[in-house]
């Protein structure tokens, strides 16, 4: 399985005037996908893309990339990151864009997908697609003001209709998107059901834009499955990624995994995380990782249960020492779902 997989993943794929060299990307994920993460990522490798975390359309054209906690970066990681952006004002996600595209980023990426209740309280993310029309005229805008590659990632819509994601699909590639990430899910559902793979297919063949799949890939199987069942041309890594940093290294370049990575690339993170952060951010950043990242392992809630009591970094990494002393057991297959 592991060759077909990496057969199937490291192949170049042309998203507007770019082109990426393996079809495994990292999907944006809000307090997990930040600059510090993202060097634990690169540690690694293996990844065509990596996007950034959600960042409010409205706060870019003033934030600071020296100090913001969203908006930054390394300059060395821009050439494959792309900077996902949040809101539903056409005019502010078009100032957005310019400025992502003078920094330099690989692309833009317009969040229709988020269903949480602060984004969706105000108006944005998946609630912008209960009004197709201005889902439509942000996509038109956005690509009107900027040549870099335009991406758009969302959900299925606020009905179980797969004809009606693909119609948006195609209002999306009609209004200039380069590239879709499509997750097949409702929006109040909050990932407790399945995601419905064959709704990617109707997605994908609706349209002639490359679409990256989304949606519950925790093993290498899954991954060969969401390709070879839906036919999508790239697949978009959300939680396992947050899990297992090195997953894009393991399943495009064969980077064996070692029992001691878990425990070598908890503590990394510490340390990136205390470069990028002030102590509580740097905290409340890795307990969020912690989550994931416990569900490794069969008894995992044990560990995320003591980092989360944790009152600060210092004692997560006696935490961590100690829960490695004896090589705990793995999941065959994480749940992510554990603590619900
Ligand atoms: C904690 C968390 C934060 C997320 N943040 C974002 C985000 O900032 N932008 C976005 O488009 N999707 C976000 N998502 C959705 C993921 O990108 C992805 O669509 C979802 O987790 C399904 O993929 P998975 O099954 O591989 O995790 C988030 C999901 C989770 C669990």
């Amino acid at each position: 399985m592991q060759n077909n997989l990496a057969e199937l993943l490291n192949r170049n794929l042309n998203i507007g005037q770019k082109t990426i060299a393996n079809r495994l990307v990292m999907a944006p994920m809000s307090y997990l996908g930040h600059v510090a993460f993202r060097e634990l990522l690169a540690h690694f490798g293996g990844y065509g893309l990596l996007f950034t975390e959600m960042c409010s359309a409205k706060r870019i054209p003033t934030e600071n990339p020296q100090t913001s906690a969203f908006f930054r970066w390394r300059e060395t990681e821009l050439p494959r990151l792309v900077c996902q952006i949040v809101g539903n004002d056409p005019d502010k996600m078009v100032v957005a864009a310019k400025r992502i595209q003078a920094e330099g980023f690989f692309g833009v990426d317009i969040n229709f997908g988020c269903a949480t209740g602060t984004i969706c309280s105000h108006s944005g993310g998946a609630a912008v697609l209960k009004n197709p029309a201005l889902a439509h005229q942000i996509v038109a805008s956005v690509r009107e003001a900027v040549t870099l590659p335009l991406f758009v990632k969302f959900r299925t819509g606020w009905q179980d209709d797969p004809q009606h994601a693909a119609m948006l699909a195609q209002r999306f590639e009609t209004a200039g998107a380069d590239a879709l990430t499509f997750h097949p899910r409702v929006a109040p559902d909050r990932r407790l059901r399945p995601a419905k793979w064959p709704y990617i297919k109707m997605v994908k063949e609706a349209v002639n834009i490359p679409v990256f799949g989304n949606g519950d890939v925790f093993t290498g199987d899954d991954c060969l499955r969401m390709l070879q069942t839906t036919g999508c041309d790239g697949v978009a890594i959300g939680r396992l990624g947050i899990a297992q940093p090195w997953v894009f290294a393991a399943w495009t370049g064969g980077l064996t995994v070692k029992p001691e990575l878990y425990r070598d690339t908890a503590l990394y993170l510490v340390k990136l995380l205390e470069r990028y952060f002030d102590e509580t951010q740097a905290l409340r950043r890795f307990q969020r990782f912690a989550y994931y990242f416990s569900a490794n392992f069969r008894y995992g809630h044990t560990l995320f249960t003591r980092i989360r009591a944790a009152a600060d970094l210092q004692r997560v990494i006696g935490v961590i020492e100690r829960f490695f002393q004896t090589p705990p057991e793995l999941s065959s297959r994480p749940n992510m779902n554990f603590f619900i």
